[in-house]
């Protein structure tokens, strides 16, 4: 039955048109699946982007455009958020929110984050804290916030809280990612987050694993990171939030598990949610010790 599905995943990938070092060693067209009888996905993938000229390009490309990254304009948006009395209590994030570094402190906030909250009793990532922060300090309703949370294209502006974590995120600019997983409910966030990313449903039976859980996967050129290894890991966190060139919007790390959620054809997680932050937790969790380098741009 197990062999069957994951036989039946790869039929269906290759529909998609996913291709592995595998299927495209085999079939250079491109276009025919790997044989039935197949049994194993290669131990070692060729380092794949090294050799991949496309790639290649669009990091030469990306290195040239964060000169000037689009990605400052929503992090000054955001300072200036983040330090003015709002909503309906009237006071600023800057003088009630605290990442987990103190109240106000945004430096290191987001390399160190999902961590535990104690007031809120909950594992969070950054932009959920956040809301958290908007919620509960001054006063905004989450319902109002979680009706269109992510930039859309062709809106003029990102939502506010797009542009807040891209504020606090830029504050962790050249330092390590330090989940803290030696506490017990953080590690617990881990371990949901791993099971989350195993669990095969929906109509073709995919699970995050079935396009991120193996070396050199690609789906549309975009290589798919392998989130359960420390280098894959910070493939997938690194440029988050990122400038998507595609579109022309910010978008940010709940966004990402958001929209994959829509390629695994599952429902959409509800927004800010324990599952969401467990994911993140496994996935940033995984990037322990990897630098980050700030705000990004994605293609
Ligand atoms: C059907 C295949 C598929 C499934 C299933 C899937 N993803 Fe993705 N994922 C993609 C594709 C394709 C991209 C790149 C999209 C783009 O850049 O346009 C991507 C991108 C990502 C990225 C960003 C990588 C980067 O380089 O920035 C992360 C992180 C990620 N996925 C995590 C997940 C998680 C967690 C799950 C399970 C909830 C999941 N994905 C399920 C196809 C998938």
């Amino acid at each position: 039955m197990r062999i069957f599905m994951t036989i039946g995943a790869v039929l269906a990938l290759g529909a998609l048109g996913v291709a592995s070092p595998l299927t495209f060693a085999q079939a250079p067209s491109g276009k025919v699946p790997p044989a039935k009888g197949q049994k194993k996905m290669p131990v070692a993938a060729p380092a794949v982007e090294e050799s991949d000229e496309a790639t290649k390009e669009f990091e030469k490309f990306r290195a040239q455009m964060e000169d000037s990254n689009p990605a400052e304009l929503f992090e000054m948006k955001g300072e200036e958020l983040w330090k003015t009395k709002r909503g309906p209590k009237n006071v600023s994030l800057a003088e009630s929110c605290d990442l987990g570094q103190g109240v106000g402190v945004v430096k290191g906030a987001y390399v160190a984050t999902p961590r535990y909250f104690a007031d809120a009793d909950a594992v969070m990532d950054a932009e959920r804290r956040i809301v958290w922060c908007m919620v509960e300090k001054q006063g905004f309703k989450f319902d109002d916030i979680a009706k269109s949370p992510f930039h859309r294209e062709n809106d003029p502006g990102a939502p506010d809280i797009t542009s807040l974590v891209t504020y606090v995120a830029a504050h962790s600019k050249d330092m390590k990612f330090a989940v803290p997983l030696d506490d017990p409910r953080v590690r617990n966030a881990w371990e949901t987050g791993r099971e989350i990313t195993m669990y095969r449903a929906g109509p073709y039976d995919f699970s995050c694993n079935t396009c991120h859980g193996g070396e050199g996967k690609r789906i549309r050129m975009q290589s798919l990171p392998n989130i359960s290894t420390n280098k894959g890991a910070i493939k997938g966190a690194q440029g988050w939030p990122g400038y998507r060139m595609t579109g022309g919007v910010m978008l940010t790390l709940q966004w990402r598990m958001n929209d994959c959620f829509r390629q695994q054809r599952f429902p959409a997680p509800k927004y800010a949610s324990e599952v969401v932050s467990d994911l993140l937790t496994y996935m940033i969790g995984n990037a322990n010790g990897q630098t980050y380098r700030g705000p990004g741009i994605k293609r």
